[in-house]
């Protein structure tokens, strides 16, 4: 018996708007718990693609492979179970939801969240005497959260991500899994888009929640950022695969020479014009159709 958190086995993955695009062409990657594990590669190899795989994103069709979370198979589960499991996504884009505040949103995925998969029946979320939560408790909770996050209050009473600043909207990303406190958490370059002193505090924010129980998957462009948060691996994903792993040296090593190198040692031929993205055909825009 290991501690395995997140197992994911030769995971194929296309869009299902292009199904003849097979963006992830056999993805083997296992997080333990208590482990943060680092995804690096260039712009359209996939990244997001698989964020959006483990989550259950209905654009995102798995056309073979198996991915297991605390021993379970979720790919036959919708998003909202997974959620309720305690797998938790950081959009790279987070969309806003006009109409609907901060807290409303909040409090909803929190009393979901403690409903958990089979919904106690229990458990009413409206009810604080039977395992809701309670406007104070809410409250509290929020405002501690916000604090950690540097976040002003006012937040709480703004449409969700309704005129967010870049900065802003994934500082609203760590405040939701900061609530959710979730096992598994995919965090999809949390750091774009924030200033210097934004990633450091976003940085501590998700340090701070690191528990023995949780795993993360940490999607990112800059090594900067694993100077603030400590990956125990860094995978390398290029031409649909995981061609690379190791250590925060492998990070240090992409920062400096690109990422021909490590494509070269995994065999595939690059030459000048190839900016290390991956063989696919081009897309329409592309082709400039
Ligand atoms: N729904 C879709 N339909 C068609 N193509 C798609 C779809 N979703 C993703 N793709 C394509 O799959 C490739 C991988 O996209 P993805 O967003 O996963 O890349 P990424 O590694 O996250 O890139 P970035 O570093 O720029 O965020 C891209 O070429 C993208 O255009
Ligand atoms: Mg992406």
């Amino acid at each position: 018996m290991t501690d395995q958190l997140l197992v994911i086995r030769d995971l194929h993955v296309s869009p299902v708007a292009a199904p003849d695009r097979h963006i992830l062409q056999g993805i083997d990657l296992a997080v333990d718990a208590g482990q943060v594990h680092a995804i690096m590669g260039p712009n359209g190899s996939g990244k997001t693609t698989l964020a959006y795989a483990l989550m259950g994103h209905p654009a995102y069709e798995i056309t073979r492979g198996e991915v297991l979370f605390k021993g379970v198979d979720i790919l036959g589960l919708s998003p909202d179970k997974r959620a309720r499991m305690g797998l938790f996504l950081a959009f790279q884009y987070p969309t806003a939801i006009p109409g609907l505040s901060v807290a409303s949103f909040l409090r909803t995925m929190l009393n979901a969240r403690r409903q958990g998969v089979d919904k106690d029946p229990d458990i009413d979320p409206t009810d604080p005497t039977r395992g809701g939560v309670s406007m104070g408790e809410f409250r509290r909770l929020v405002r501690e959260k916000m604090q950690l996050l540097r976040m002003d209050e006012s937040f709480a009473t703004r449409y969700v991500n309704e005129g967010f600043s870049g900065g802003e909207k994934k500082r609203l990303e760590m405040l939701q899994m900061a609530i959710l406190q979730p096992e598994m958490a995919i965090l999809d370059e949390t750091d774009s888009g924030l200033d210097i002193d934004a990633l450091r505090i976003v940085a501590e924010g998700v340090n701070a929640q690191l528990r023995p129980e949780m795993g993360v998957l940490l999607i990112t462009h800059y090594q900067r950022l694993l100077n603030h948060i400590r990956p125990d691996v860094v995978h390398v994903l290029a031409k649909g695969r995981i061609i690379a792993t190791g250590g925060r040296d492998l990070a240090l090593r992409l920062e400096d020479e690109g990422y021909a190198g490590v494509l070269q040692e995994a065999g595939f031929e690059v030459d000048a014009s190839d900016s290390g993205l991956d063989a696919r055909e081009p897309t329409a825009v592309e082709a400039g159709a």
